[in-house]
Order: structure tokens, then C-alpha cells, then sequence
């Protein structure tokens, strides 16, 4: 049999290059050889934005939509929608039963998460409920499929360690070994950075958009960082200090285009404006599939609806095998 993967994104809206090349891409290549749950974690949306509901789903339609853009077979992987698969709540109340509150109180991710709502809103202590759940309810994810591993980020780490030390927890309190310890897979990716250097976000104006067009992409790819000593057209560049844009051509260009790149860049045969239009060129070839297929979903919504019923469906299925179990374990009536 082969072995279950479960992994989710927030419905952030349209999706970027960081997420493509950091996430999704990594995805596609699982979905052959694991049986692939990846859900649009829309609760995991509430825990923050739960006053501003009203482009959940457009977001949510959005995020499936540029999935299957790169390549997410719904033949082979399950997409699913969180809020759909209601065992998943079920889950989370099981789970949050048997957490210590310091278990979640020390998640670095959540500090982070709530160190940055404090400093929008304003909001001296205001942490609800649900938010301190958050990994709790990740946790719920996880398990409502029994997975064995988790692909994610370096950033969610400590989420999966948590969902480990619930799993420990779990079985020792039910005398089961039913939940098995799922495993981190960190994404062999590239990491992408902003046009400007930074973290690619969308939030920092910074980022390529899946579903950008090609001249948009071109006319971002002007304005990418480059060696900032080069001031002339025949001053020679160094490669190694081109902060964005040769970082860009490391990750788009063949090898020898990427060569051929260094050489003119040391030589200044070639100059940085030319040379960003080539890497627009080349950044648009490479997303030319992915946006005709995005194009093709976006003309045909019922098709992504449909995906996201019947995967949402089979998630079901799965999860409510996994909830008999634990309903037994329990001891529920
Ligand atoms: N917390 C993850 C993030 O912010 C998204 C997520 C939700 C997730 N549920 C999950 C990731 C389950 C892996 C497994 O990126
Ligand atoms: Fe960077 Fe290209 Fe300019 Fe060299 S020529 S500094 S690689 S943008």
C-alpha cells in the first residue's frame, strides 16, 4: 500500500512563484508514487482573518485553481476544501482535549503569528480561541488521514513535531497505537526570493504571481535587484553579487545559459537591462503550460467546483473510516 501524504496551504488568494517553486512543484512529484491529500485549509483562515470572510472562497477557488495550473492531478492526488470534510472539526475536539495548553503556548510559529497580529491591530493581548488552536487543529489535518508524512516548509517544522508528541499522547492515553507519527518532509526546492530581495510575499509587493500575464511578468522582471556596483553598461558585473536577477536565471536557466549569462555578465557583453529581458523571456517559457492551463480553469470554474466536491468527497470517505476508529477509542456513545 502506499504511503499517505497530507499537506495544506491557506486560501491566500492568487499564489507566486515562492509557492510554486517552494511547495507546489514538490507536490506534483509526490502525487505518482504517495496517496496525496492536499486541503485549502479554510478554517486555518479564520484563526486570523475571521472578519474578513467575504473572498474566502474566491480565494479558495484561486488556490485550487493554480494547483491544478502546476500540475496537480486530481486523478492522482485528493484536492480537498477543509471545511467540507467536517470529521476534521470532530478531530480537533478529540485532540484538544488531551493537549496541555503550554504545548501550544510554546509554538514558535504561533509567537511569530501573534506578534505580527498584535502589531497590525493593535491589539495588546487579543490571542482568541481559536488561534491558539491553530496547531491543534493542523494537527487534526494531519491525522484525519493517518499520514505518514507532512511536506511542508522549514517554517512548519515545529507544527509537525507537535503533531507527533499528540500522536504519542493519543495512544498512550487510548492504549492504541492507531495514529502513526507522521514525518516532516522538507521541500527539496529552490527557494525564490523577491524582485526587491526579500521573502517573496504578497503582501510586500515583491512577487511574480502564478497567474500573472507574460507582460506582466516581464515588466516586474525589469525592476529585480542586480549587482548594485554595476552603474555603466561596460562596467563588469559580478554574477555572485547580482542579488535577484542571477539568482533568478540559477533557477530558470539551463546550465549553459547560465554560463553564458556569467561570462557576458564578467565581460560586460551584455548588459543588465538586456539581460532582464532575457530572464523574462525565459521565466515566461517556463510558465507558458502552467498559465494556458490556469487560463482554461479560469474559463471553466464548474470544472475546479466539481474537483473540489469530489475530492472533498473521497476525503471524506477516508476521514470517516479514521473518526469510527477513534469515536471506538475513545469510548464515545
Ligand atoms: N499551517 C500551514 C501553513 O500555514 C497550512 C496547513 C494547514 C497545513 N493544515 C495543514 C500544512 C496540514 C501541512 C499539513 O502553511
Ligand atoms: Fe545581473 Fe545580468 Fe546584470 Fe550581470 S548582466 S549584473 S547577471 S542582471
Amino acid at each position: 500500500m502506499k504511503q499517505k501524504i497530507m499537506s495544506g496551504m491557506r486560501p491566500t488568494g492568487k499564489l507566486h512563484l515562492g509557492h510554486y517553486l517552494g511547495v507546489i512543484d514538490n507536490w506534483v512529484k509526490l502525487q505518482d508514487e504517495y496517496d496525496c491529500y492536499f486541503s485549502v485549509a479554510d478554517w486555518h483562515a479564520l484563526t486570523t482573518k475571521y472578519d474578513k470572510t467575504d473572498d474566502l472562497r474566491k480565494d479558495t477557488l484561486d488556490v485550487v485553481m493554480d494547483w491544478l495550473a502546476c500540475g496537480i492531478d486530481p486523478n492522482k492526488a485528493t484536492i480537498y476544501v477543509q471545511s467540507l470534510v467536517p470529521e476534521t472539526a470532530e478531530l480537533h475536539i478529540y485532540l484538544s482535549m488531551i493537549t496541555p495548553q503550554n504545548w501550544v503556548e510554546r509554538d514558535p510559529t504561533l509567537k511569530d503569528m501573534a506578534k505580527i497580529l498584535k502589531s497590525k491591530e493593535g491589539m495588546a493581548s487579543q490571542i482568541n480561541y481559536g488561534l491558539m488552536g491553530y496547531p491543534v487543529l493542523m494537527t487534526a489535518d494531519i491525522l484525519t488521514f493517518n499520514a505518514d508524512l507532512v511536506p511542508v516548509g522549514i517554517d512548519q517544522v515545529a507544527h509537525v513535531e507537535l503533531t507527533r508528541d499528540i500522536v504519542r499522547r493519543f495512544n498512550n492515553i487510548y492504549n492504541t497505537d492507531f495514529f502513526k507519527e507522521p514525518q516532516p518532509k522538507l521541500n527539496k526546492c529552490s527557494l525564490i526570493c523577491g524582485l526587491d530581495g526579500n521573502k517573496m510575499g504578497k503582501s510586500f509587493h515583491n512577487d511574480i504571481k502564478i497567474s500573472d500575464t507574460a507582460e506582466d511578468t516581464a515588466k516586474k522582471v525589469m525592476t529585480a535587484i542586480t549587482d548594485r556596483s554595476r552603474i555603466k553598461k561596460d562596467d563588469k558585473g559580478h554574477p555572485d553579487e547580482c542579488e535577484v536577477a542571477f539568482k533568478y536565471w540559477t533557477i530558470f536557466g539551463s546550465e549553459e545559459e547560465i554560463n553564458t549569462t556569467r561570462c557576458e555578465c564578467e565581460n560586460a557583453t551584455r548588459g543588465c537591462a538586456q539581460c532582464k529581458r532575457m530572464l523574462g523571456e525565459k521565466i515566461n517559457e517556463h510558465l507558458k503550460e502552467i498559465r494556458e492551463r490556469r487560463t482554461y480553469y479560469e474559463q471553466h470554474p464548474e470544472e475546479v467546483e466539481r474537483i473540489i466536491k469530489e475530492g472533498s468527497e473521497k476525503a471524506r470517505v477516508e476521514a470517516q473510516k479514521v473518526l469510527a476508529e477513534v469515536r471506538k477509542l475513545v469510548k464515545m456513545y
